[in-house]
């Protein structure tokens, strides 16, 4: 997979994308990331990016004609036309598993950060193929959320993690949060590590798992279980068990 990212810092995007999970994709060759200046498209002694709102008002505008020039170059470059052309804005639809899933599946995606207070709208309107919001807050710019956009896609790229089933039993990937995990010591500070994951006994591991991942979500996140997943009996167990705190 490729994935193309125009931003006004691109510095912000060095040492995130240069560690861990991501890092190995990239040296193995399963994720090739390259960041573009927006500034590199300007023409102007300035490198003039941005400007005035028309109308007035406060802040500063993000110009179409760098952005529009760079994501033309890139696909002349690239000799590709329909890739998904992505904005980062609060504007956009709310980023979420299923639409890293959805994304993960392109061979390409052009990512676009907005920054200042705006972008000239034709940019949206005209250029873009897909807006995206990584929640209900503000950022200073679209850098952050293109960073979060790329790791949650990247992970889900067949050989980008250790073992296959990894993102299977992420929280969020079968709708319902993860289940609890402990590692050594088998006791610390007096507190045990459920006897069942000592047992070796693989079918009630995997029974109990499951309904620590349905009594987590309906306390946590019971807006998630909405969405069905659990089958009777599963609810009925929850429900019994619910009472108790934590
Ligand atoms: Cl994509 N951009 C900015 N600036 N703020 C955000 C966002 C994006 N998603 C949530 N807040």
């Amino acid at each position: 997979m490729r994935i193309d990212i125009l931003s006004l810092f691109p510095e912000t995007f060095a040492s995130p994308l240069n560690q861990s999970i991501i890092k190995r994709a990239r040296e193995q060759g399963l994720v090739d990331i390259v960041i573009h200046d927006i500034r590199d498209y300007t023409h102007d002694k300035h490198h003039t990016a941005d400007d005035y709102p028309y109308g007035g008002g406060p802040g500063m505008v993000l110009k179409p004609e760098p952005v529009f020039e760079a994501t033309e170059v890139i696909e002349k470059q690239l000799g590709v036309s329909e890739l998904p052309i992505i904005l980062l804005t609060p504007q956009g639809r709310l980023f979420s598993q299923s639409v890293a899933q959805e994304l993960a599946l392109r061979p390409h995606l052009m990512l676009i950060c907005g920054h200042y207070e705006g972008l000239d709208e034709r940019i949206c309107e005209h250029l873009a193929t897909d807006q995206i919001s990584i929640g209900d807050y503000v950022l200073s710019g679209g850098e952050l959320a293109a960073l979060v956009v790329v790791d949650a896609v990247a992970r889900l790229i067949p050989g980008v993690l250790g073992s296959e089933d990894s993102a299977n039993s992420d929280s969020h990937s079968d709708g319902l949060l993860e289940y609890p995990q402990y590692t050594r010591p088998e006791i610390y500070r007096g507190w045990s590590v459920p006897s069942v994951l000592v047992s070796g006994n693989h079918g009630h591991i995997a029974e109990w798992r499951r309904r620590q991942a349905i009594l987590r979500t309906a306390k946590r996140r019971p807006d998630l279980l909405e969405k069905g997943k659990i089958c009777e009996e599963e609810r009925k167990w929850m429900l019994e068990n619910l009472s108790s705190p934590k």
